[in-house]
Order: C-alpha cells, then sequence, then structure tokens
C-alpha cells in the first residue's frame, strides 16, 4: 500500500485492499465523507450502520495519510494530560474524555471481534515513568488528576523496560492494534452494509446549502451532509489557527536479546518517547516513537532518526532496524480535538481535527460525536469538542503569531543570495531554493541526477515550503500541507498542487 512518504511503515506489509469499483455518482447520499484513513472509514461504518446512506470520498488509497503511519497506541491516558484538562476546561469534562477514551477502546475491542478482524488487538498495561525530580512532580501531578477523572491507574515499583526510574504509574485497560489491518477490516464491513467508497477521488469544493453538490475530480457527488475527514480541512479555516502541525519520528526495530517489553512505555522527555511491541507477519517488533517537531521546523528530519536511534540504542540491545517512517500529527491549541460543524460553513458541514497523538482514540470519539451532530442531537460531548468553541487559552497568541511568523518569512527568505545559484551545487539527493531566471524555485535532484523543481508558494495560503529530506517532500510550517518532489499534494489543507517548473525550457 501507499502512504504519504517516501519512508516504509511497518503497516505497509498489509496487502493493499481495494474497494469495490461503484458504478457513476448520480446517486444521492446522506453523507459523503471525505478521506479514507481511520476517521473517515469508522465514521462512515457508524452511520451506514445507524441507516444513514454513506459515501467515502478518498483523494489516494485508503489509510494513505496517517492512518498507515500512526504507533497505534490505544489509551485512556492523552497527550493532553488530565491536569491540562482540567485547566483549560473543567474536572468534569476530563472526567468526559476519560469515560469516551475507555468506550473507544471498548467500541474498537467489539468491532475486531464482531468482525472477526485479525489485526493484532490485545489489551495491554500503559506505564508513564518520570527520571528527576520535575519530572516526578508532574507525574505526580497527572498521577491525581487521571485518579479523578476516572482511569485504572496506579503506582507501580517496576517498568517493564530496562531504563532508570525515579517514579512509575501504570494505566490498566490500555490497548494496540495493527492500524491499517484494521481499517480494512471496517472497511469490508462498511461496504457489507452498503456503504460506498471511490478512491482517487479528490473533493475540490461545493455549492449549495441543504442539499450540496460536492465537487470532485470524478464529477458532482450529491450528499445532504459533508464530512471533511481529512486530519484537516481544506481550504481557509478558523480552525488552522487553532491547530499546530508536527512531525513524529518511528523507528521498529528487532532485539537481539528478545527483551521485547509487553506494554504501552512513556517517557517524560520533551518531547517524550513512547515504546510498544507488536507481532507483524509472524515477527516482533520494537516500536520507538518520539523526536517530534513542529512540521517544517527542522532542517535535517533525518537526523531526527540518527537521534531516535542513538536514544533506543543506550537502551535494548538493537539488532536491526527493520524500518523507520514520520507521520504528521495535528496538536489543538486548548488540548482537545476539534469535533464537529466546521465553521464559517453551513449547519451540514462537519469536521474532526486536531486529535494530538492520540488519533486512533479519536477517530472512534469522532464517529460518536459525528453521528450525533449530523442527526442533531446536542450533548455535553458534543458541546465540549466543537470547533467552534473559544477558548481564552494562555499562549493562544504566541501560537498564531508563531504561524504568523512564517509567513513574513516568506519574503525575505526565498530571495537568500546564498542560495542563488545553487542550482548547480545540488548532489544527488539534496534540495534547495534557488532564484533562477526571474523565478523562485524549490528544486530537488533525485538519486540519479534528475531536476525536480516547483514553485515553493505553498498553494494554501502562500507560505514557503520547506523541504523533509527523509520523507522526501516539500512541506508547510504553517498549516502542515504537504506536497511530493513535483509538486503533487500529499497532505491538505491545500487544495491544489504546487506549480511545477518546466526546468529544459527555462534555459
Ligand atoms: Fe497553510 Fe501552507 S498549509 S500556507
Amino acid at each position: 500500500m501507499k502512504r504519504d512518504g517516501a519512508n516504509k511503515s511497518l503497516w505497509q506489509e498489509n496487502e493493499t485492499y481495494v474497494p469495490s469499483v461503484i458504478a457513476g455518482t448520480q446517486e444521492k447520499y446522506d453523507v459523503v465523507i471525505v478521506g479514507g484513513g481511520m476517521t473517515g472509514m469508522i465514521t462512515a461504518l457508524t452511520l451506514q450502520e445507524s441507516g444513514k446512506k454513506c459515501l467515502v470520498a478518498e483523494a489516494r488509497t485508503l489509510g494513505f495519510g496517517t492512518t498507515s503511519g500512526t504507533t497505534a497506541h490505544l489509551n485512556t491516558f492523552m497527550d493532553s494530560t488530565y491536569p491540562e484538562i482540567e485547566k483549560n476546561f473543567s474536572k468534569k469534562d476530563a472526567a468526559i474524555i476519560c469515560s469516551e477514551s475507555k468506550e473507544a477502546i471498548s467500541l474498537i475491542a467489539k468491532g475486531v471481534s464482531r468482525f472477526n478482524l485479525d489485526c493484532g488487538f490485545s489489551s495491554k498495561d500503559g506505564f508513564l515513568f518520570s527520571k528527576n525530580a520535575d519530572e516526578s512532580r508532574k507525574l505526580d501531578e497527572i498521577y491525581e488528576a487521571s485518579l479523578r477523572a476516572g482511569c485504572e491507574v496506579n503506582y507501580t515499583d517496576e517498568l517493564p523496560m530496562p531504563a532508570k526510574y525515579e517514579k512509575v504509574i501504570v494505566f490498566r485497560q490500555q490497548a494496540q492494534f495493527e492500524p491499517v489491518a484494521y481499517l480494512y477490516g471496517i472497511t469490508k464491513a462498511f461496504e457489507a452494509c452498503g456503504g460506498k467508497i471511490i478512491e482517487d477521488c479528490r473533493v475540490t469544493g461545493f455549492k449549495g446549502s441543504e442539499n450540496l453538490e460536492i465537487e470532485t475530480s470524478q464529477g458532482v457527488l450529491s450528499g445532504k451532509n459533508l464530512v471533511y475527514a481529512t486530519h484537516v480541512p481544506p481550504g481557509v479555516n478558523l480552525l488552522h489557527f487553532r491547530c499546530a502541525p508536527y512531525r513524529s519520528y518511528v523507528l521498529a526495530v528487532e532485539l537481539a536479546d528478545n527483551a521485547y517489553p509487553d506494554a504501552l512505555i512513556y517517557d517524560m522527555e520533551n518531547p517524550y518517547h513512547y515504546y510498544r511491541t507488536q507481532n507483524v507477519n509472524n515477527k516482533r517488533y520494537l516500536i520507538v516513537g518520539g523526536e517530534d517537531h513542529k512540521t517544517a521546523h527542522e532542517e535535517n528530519t533525518n537526523a531526527c532518526f540518527i537521534q531516535l536511534e542513538a536514544h533506543l540504542r543506550q537502551l535494548f540491545d538493537v539488532s536491526k532496524v527493520a524500518y523507520k517512517w514520520s507521520s504528521q500529527f495535528y496538536q489543538p491549541v486548548d488540548g482537545l480535538p476539534y469535533i464537529g460543524h466546521l465553521p464559517g460553513n453551513p449547519a451540514n458541514v462537519f469536521t474532526a481535527t486536531g486529535y494530538n497523538g492520540d488519533g486512533m482514540v479519536y477517530s472512534h470519539i469522532a464517529a460518536k460525536v459525528l453521528k450525533d451532530c449530523i442527526n442533531g442531537i446536542s450533548n455535553e460531548l458534543t458541546e465540549l469538542l466543537d470547533p467552534n468553541r473559544i477558548k481564552p487559552v494562555a499562549g493562544f497568541s504566541d501560537f498564531v503569531k508563531e504561524a504568523a511568523d512564517v509567513v513574513g518569512n516568506f519574503t525575505a527568505g526565498i530571495f537568500d543570495k546564498n542560495k542563488i545559484n545553487s542550482l548547480a551545487e545540488l548532489a544527488p539527493g539534496e534540495a534547495s531554493m534557488v532564484k533562477y531566471d526571474g523565478e523562485s524555485m524549490a528544486i530537488y535532484k533525485d538519486e540519479s541526477g534528475g531536476l525536480h523543481a516547483v514553485n515553493p508558494a505553498c498553494t494554501h495560503i502562500n507560505c514557503k515550503v520547506s523541504f523533509n529530506n527523509t520523507e522526501q517532500s516539500w512541506d508547510c510550517p504553517c498549516h502542515g500541507a504537504r506536497y511530493d518532489i513535483n509538486g503533487q499534494m500529499l497532505n491538505g489543507p491545500a487544495r491544489k498542487d504546487l506549480k511545477r517548473f518546466d526546468l529544459s525550457s527555462s534555459d
């Protein structure tokens, strides 16, 4: 299967599932869901099973985005910790998130059993450990707030991996699975109950308000409701200023001494590392992630893998790095995702975004929330996650300013004289910005010496893209749009490819 980067993830070993081809797009649907990742497919299945007639339009292939890049931790201990949720929202809201995350894991377990899915699902304990006094103080706060929220958590003296620690807490009833195998399983279940899927179908916009005419690369679709399950909604939206794109790095390794930890484990470094073990195709792998940074804010992304591997080798007897890949996530400014009505759009247009690093759990919470929204049901969960909420959160102005600063760099950076004329100096595998024959160009030289040149102005709102050397993509620092070396869009929120230059005709 394909994904949105040059590196191959462990989950791409799955044989690609190709959905049944549907004839024409003339039917009217209750809900058109944009995006065939985890959020899109579980939402589609939930709605179809509730009696709605659904169609999923996927711009590439199923699981092309973050679903094939996640490490698939299923946890009730979220990236936005319970002390943070209590501070930004309330103790009651923290309890809602805890309860909903438990329900999401339970929903996954039931789906695995109901559809007989061979996706490596298993329950695990989740360990969080501190290594110094400052981390221990934070860990104590997390313990107290998690307990108040309703987590099954306690202190323990044991950590199931060879790291030095001061304190450890353990969350019970966490879980893990193979995300793509699960995605394909629920996709088949969706099709079995009448749901339709079109791949290679990019939604470019819509007209109307009650009955929507949804414009796509394969013609116009008709839907009463539209759900953007595209990781971040396309176009220019308020939510792009409330969610910041980040990259995270993952290694799947084999161990010489077979000492694979049988748990989910997290340290408290900044950024933190996360560990788990999974058997795939009868082989066991330790999966470790970390080295997170804001998208396009790291000049040498390859170095992130080197640092991650060095960190891992201090702790484990690694015999082979079998897979390495990176993936994107969106951090919401107030700590909770935005799920529900898409601000600035008709009442029947919805989205789900800002999952932080908890996409597998929040995608299942999203399915429940979106079903309620589409059925006109309002409750404490739909209100809590409402994308139209305005929370006066400390740091919001810095958050927006950070994005604005990057926009400001566009003009200054693009004409950097040091980079002009570097076209002829690129080694294979390198990229650079140049000004050539009056045009600003983002140039990449491939391994066989071929040059690929695109306009570096992101087609979303014109920030300058930056090269991601490990995934061989042009990434936008503002809202996370990504493009391949020929400018073809990999991730939104942009709607169009980068302009490509024909180098042979520009001499
Ligand atoms: Fe918004 Fe590039 S993603 S300007």
